[in-house]
Order: C-alpha cells, then structure tokens, then sequence
C-alpha cells in the first residue's frame, strides 16, 4: 500500500509529471509508471495530515494507529517510483528500471554514525513511524555514500598538510586546538570544512528529505528546526551537479567561508555551560540565550553531531568524547524531560536562566551594557489571555530573570535579524522580529518604589517614547515589544515596586500595566480621528467585516455622534437588508474617490493599494494630496494593526504592518511623482527683487 503524500513530480508549467501507479487487483500489486503532458494526477493516498491514508487497491481508509504499529515492527519499507534526469531541455522524468532498482539494493554499511532520536514528539516525528535512530533516516544507498565521504574527511586532511609543506609553510605540528599555525593546523582547518560539507551532505542525503515540485528539486530535511515524517522522499545524486550533490556542497560551503570576516585576532571559542561559572570577569556580554520551550537545539544538534564525529574524532578528541550532546544542562523548558510535567520544565527554566543572568552580572563591567537577544514570535503567545503580546511565559521569564539577577533595562532595539523565509512560520513570520534588550546593572542602593508612582512615571515617560518610536516609522509588529524597554525601563530602576498591600509587584503585572498604558496611547490616537472613522474602528474591533445588526451599528454610530447612511454612499460600510458591516479593502469599488478627511477609507484604500499594487500604487495615491491626512492614514494603519494583532487576525495585522514599513519609500516616490508633475510657473517670480 503506497504511503504516498503525492504522486506529482513537476508542477511546472507545460512540464507537468506524475507517477502512474498501476494496479493489479488479481496479484493485489502495484507497479508504477510516469506520465507527463496532459492529464490529471491521481489522488494521493494521503487523505489528511498525519498518517492518514487510503488504500489505493482496495480504497480502504486505513486507522493511523495501524500505520503506526506496523511501521514500528519494521513492516514498512520504500519503493522506486520514479526516476529523474537532466535532459538537454530540462529535467525528465522516467519509470524506474530493474538496474536502476537493483542499484539501491545495497547492505547498511558497518558502524554508520547513529544514536537514539531524542522524546521531544513536538519536533521528532519519525520514531511514532519506527525510524527511532539517526541511521534509520537514510537509505543503505545514502548511509554508504556518507560513509565513504565522511571517512575520506581524515585523508584530505593529511594530503592537504603535505601540500602545505610542499609549498612552503613551516611544518609547526601544534594543531588548531592548541592555536597552531602550520601545516597541521592547516589542514585540520581543511579537514573541519571538508566535515562541514558532510553534515550538509547528510541534510540533503536523508529518506525524509522532501522533493520540490513546483521547482523540480531535492528539498534538505532541516527546513525548519524539527525532524518531521515525509512519507515519499526524493534520493539525490550525491555524486552528480545537482542540489544536494557533493561538489555543489563544496561550492556552497566555500561561499559561506568567503564571507568570514577577515581579521587579525583570532577568536577564541570555549565550551561553557551557561548558568556555571567560567571565570571569565570585567568582560562585555551579548547574548542570544534559548526561548523557554521554542525549541530543542540538543535533541537536534544530534543529527549533525554524529555526522561530525564520524569525520572528525581524531581531530578533536576531547571535543567528541561523547557519543550524542550533553542534554541536562541545557535551559529549556521541555516536560519531556522532567517527566511530562510542565510546571517542573518550568521550574527548570527559570532557575537556570536566573543562575545564567547571575554569572553574567559577576562576569560583565558595570560601565558598559550587556545586550540580550530575543527572538519573539506570535505563536508564543497564550491565547485567551488579555494583553497576551507580553504575557508570554518566555518574555516573562527572561524579564524576571534579568531584572532578579540585578540588572535594569535601559532600551530595547527591534531588529530584524532572522531569515525571512524559515518555513516554521510561513505566512505569518512577518510578524516576527528579534528584540534586543539593553541592560546596565542596577546600583545596590536603588530604591523602592510604589504602584502608584510607577503608574503615574509609565504615564509621563511612556507616551514620548512610543511617539519616539512611531516617528521613526518602527514596523507596528515591533511597537508592543519596544514598549517593553521603556515600560521595563521604569520598574527594573527600582530595587521593588510595592502593590497597595506591601508585596512587591511581580513582572507580569508590571507587563500588564504597560499594556494598559499602551492601549490608552492608541485610544489617544482616536481623538485625531474623524468621526466617522472613529465609528468605523469602533466596528472594526469589535466585528471585523462581519455583518452585524442594524440596530446595532446605529446605536454605535450614535455614539459617535455619526450615522451609518452617509457611509454607506461613501462606500465604507455595506447597509442594507437590516445588517450593517464594513466593506473589506478589495470590496470598495476603485472608482471610488479617497475622501482625504475620512481617514479610514483612505486608510483601507492604501492598504488595498499596497496589497495589489505596492509602492508605487501608494504613491500615487498620495501625491496629489497636501497635509497631513495621508500621515494620519499611516497611524490609522498603526492602530489597526495592533487590534488585528491582539485579536489573532494574522493576515490584516501583515496588511497594516506591510504599508507602515514601506512609508518611508511610498513618501519618497511620492516626493518624486510630485516633482515630475508639469508645474504652471507665474508669470512674474515674486521673490526676485
Ligand atoms: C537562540 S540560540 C542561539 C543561536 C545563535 N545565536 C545562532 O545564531 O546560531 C540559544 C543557544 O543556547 C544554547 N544553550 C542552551 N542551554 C545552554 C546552556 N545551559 N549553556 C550554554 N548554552 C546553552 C543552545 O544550544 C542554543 O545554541
């Protein structure tokens, strides 16, 4: 029974390919054909996400739990389906041939590197399907060919320790490890990057690596941080020009090298676990620390670790004494290592990470700040809780554990630092971006302060910094969490702040309250509305483009001193048949002119603009208009965006974000088109005297 998520090869377009499976109900077998041109691809036998198939023969639906346990007694294997080839015109699909099956029938090498697959289920799939050891994620083919590369590893290193000699380096035997510079040292480095090539040959290498159809490629597994189960997986040709193959490997690994900065200080690389003490002392620390329980780096780390030490034991010793990496130290906070409990993982995490910001105020100098990196993502956040933006166990932790460990918080810089194109969080991951924390430590004598005066400091300083941030166009995405520096700021210059019964105020509250105060900046904000479009926010936040009753929308356009006709013949809101609701951007018919006072069509048609036409689109909305109105629509969008954001609405909240971001240059074309504009020039010049 084929476990094939699809039988489609090639989406591309007049290139179309797909596997024919053929079925012998007599013999109950199924032979597979290629078939390209014309046609439509058979059904897939996967019929929902995870292990959830049909029977291709019989039609049968087949429990998951079957799946399951007959994988897990070895009772699932793989089959040749197709096989591709570089024709002169593209790539070309054919059926498998007896050779080409027979090719793959290889024994499993002797002591290929393995280890067991780490328990963490969110990110380790493959042993629920038996494929409980590293070995198990490759073919006998692959694990032959790594094997072959890998162990040549040792002796490219030691040709390319001759070859420095013979051109003259001095034969210095002091290897890398001890700071060496000569022959050895070089072609321990030769052999480190060769190694390099191996792991990334692995990536590529694996039976759970994906085939591309839209690009007619072999995909590499880690193209997020997690080992899922791929059912059909493409072999590549290790040997061959194409992705995943050794010399295109080589070429991609030197890219990377090229780009090492080029300096004269070596760097030094020591192996610390974080909350101990390393010695080091009056030193400068940036960090990029681990985020509560975003993801297992250990558990992962194995699959390239073994790979790793296959090729280079002999190298570094010391380094690869262990057969998988050290897990018990490591800060996250994972129930699966604490008896699937999560208020243990909890404990674990905090304690640690209180520890780790203790060693660094002993190791760091007090005149010169300790910069924190945090990655924050939207999927962190707990749904269902208020102010769920900073409410996240994570900022939570890392908050208190800095502030605890004697540090305050003198700023925050959003920073776009991560690849954009990580598929964790396609779709979405715009709405990510890394934080970085500013600390200085907190003098031993600060004092304490109290709830009130905390509010009453968040309320004066609060509002300039934000007005700070917009200005300087900060993406939407980023406002709640800078907010967190200045907010933060104020509660981290004090040694407490006390609540009205004596206790002191705990990180989570003093979150919440700067979220309050966020809020009040916003709702501000809604006094420079109009106010029909004040009325039309109102709508927005509390129904989206939903349809509400008439009666209803009436008794809240009269609260805003407003009334819904007048907008629906501006083409705003959709009234009629007794429900009301707002009309979303691509509804609003384009022939309708921008009321430039009405902030929230202009508003909307921006947006729209940015969706469908970009920049330029924008711009030529606002070229022609004179004030500050299209400004006001840019806040407008700021505002939005941080209601479509608390309230889960991913794809508006990146609507709003995308056309704030891109201000700066939607201004800048504008200035442009208005200067290219045909000016009608007086008669006289009046400034000339
Ligand atoms: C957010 S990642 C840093 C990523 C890094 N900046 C990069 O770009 O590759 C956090 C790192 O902390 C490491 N880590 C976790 N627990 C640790 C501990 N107890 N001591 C030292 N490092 C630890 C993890 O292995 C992981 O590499």
């Amino acid at each position: 029974m084929p476990l094939a998520s699809s039988f489609v090869l090639s989406k591309k377009k007049g290139k179309e390919a797909w596997i024919e499976p053929v079925l012998d109900y007599k013999s109950k077998s199924i032979s597979f054909n290629v078939k390209t041109g014309e046609g439509e691809p058979p059904e897939s036998s996967k019929t929902a996400r995870g292990a959830k198939f049909k029977c291709i023969l019989c039609g049968n639906s087949v429990p998951s739990d079957y799946i399951k346990s007959e994988a897990q007694n070895k009772r699932m294997g793989s089959t040749l389906m197709a096989v591709v080839a570089e024709g002169k015109h593209g790539r070309i699909y054919l059926p498998p041939d007896a050779g080409q099956i027979n090719a793959a029938n290889v024994n499993k090498p002797d002591n290929s590197p393995t280890g067991e697959i780490g328990g963490d289920r969110r990110a380790l799939w493959t042993p629920l399907y038996g494929l409980t050891h590293f070995s198990d994620l490759f073919t006998n083919r692959q694990l032959t060919a790594l094997m072959a590369f890998s162990n040549l590893v040792g002796k490219a290193q030691k040709q390319a320790e001759k070859d420095a000699i013979a051109s003259g380096m001095s034969n210095d035997p002091t290897p890398l490890s001890e700071g060496g510079t000569g022959a050895k040292a070089y072609g321990q480095a030769v052999g480190v990057y060769l190694a390099f090539v191996v792991d990334r040959l692995c990536d590529f290498s694996t039976a759970v690596s994906r085939w591309s159809i839209s690009n007619e490629k072999v995909m590499n597994l880690f193209s997020k941080q997690a080992i899922p189960m791929t059912w059909d997986f493409p072999e590549t040709n290790i040997l061959g020009n194409s992705v995943g193959g050794f010399l295109s490997i080589v070429k991609y690994i030197c890219d990377c090298i090229l780009r090492l900065p080029l300096v004269k200080e070596k760097g030094v690389v020591k192996q610390y676990d974080a909350q101990s003490d390393n010695g080091l002392r009056n030193i400068m620390v940036s960090t990029d620390p681990p985020y509560y329980d975003n993801i297992g780096y250990a558990d992962l780390s194995d699959f390239f670790y073994v790979w790793l030490r296959q090729s280079l034991k002999k190298t570094y010793p010391s380094l690869f004494k262990t057969m998988l990496v050290p897990k018990a130290e490591e800060l996250i906070a994972t129930p699966y290592r604490h008896d699937g409990s999560k208020e243990k993982a909890r404990v674990f995490f905090e304690t640690g990470m209180l520890q780790n910001f203790q060693q660094i105020n002993k190791y760091t100098r007090d005149d010169i700040p300790v910069t924190i990196y945090y990655a924050f993502k939207q999927s962190e956040t707990e749904k269902g809780e208020k102010n769920t933006q900073t409410a996240s166990p994570g900022w939570e932790t890392m908050l208190s554990a800095i502030i605890k460990a004697g540090f305050s918080i003198t700023g925050t810089w959003p920073m776009r630092t991560e690849q954009s194109y990580r598929s964790v969080g396609l779709g979405t991951n715009a709405l990510a971006s890394s934080i970085v924390l500013v600390c200085r430590k907190r003098p031993e004598d600060s004092p304490q302060t109290t709830r009130r005066n905390f509010v009453t400091e968040l309320k004066r300083e609060l509002k300039s910094a934000l007005q700070k941030l917009q200005r300087s166009n900060l993406a939407p995405v980023d406002l709640a969490q800078s907010a967190i520096g200045p907010g933060m700021g104020i509660y981290s210059r004090y040694s407490q702040v006390l609540e009205a019964d004596g206790t002191s105020m705990s990180v989570r509250s003093a979150l919440q309250i700067i979220n309050q105060e966020l809020d009040v900046y916003f709702n501000e904000q809604d006094g420079e509305l109009d106010r029909e479009s004040r009325f039309c926010v109102e709508l927005y936040t509390q129904y989206a483009f939903n349809e509400i009753k008439f009666g209803d929308a009436d008794t809240l356009a009269r609260a805003k001193n407003t009334s819904v006709k007048p907008l629906e013949s501006c083409h705003v809101l959709y009234a009629q048949k007794g429900v009301v609701r707002l009309l979303p951007r691509d509804e609003i018919p384009t022939s309708v002119k921008s009321h430039e006072s009405l902030i929230w069509l202009l508003t909307q048609q921006l947006t729209h603009a940015m969706e469908s036409g970009g920049v330029v689109a924008c711009a030529q909305m606002i070229a022609p208009m004179f004030g500050s109105n299209a400004e006001r629509a840019k806040d407008l969008a700021y505002r939005l965006y941080t209601i479509a954001e608390r309230k889960g609405w991913a794809q508006e909240a990146y609507a709003y974000n995308s056309l704030v971001i891109a201000w700066p240059e939607i201004q800048s074309k504008a200035a442009e088109l208005q200067n290219t504009k045909p000016v009608q020039h007086t008669l006289f010049d009046t400034n000339e005297e």
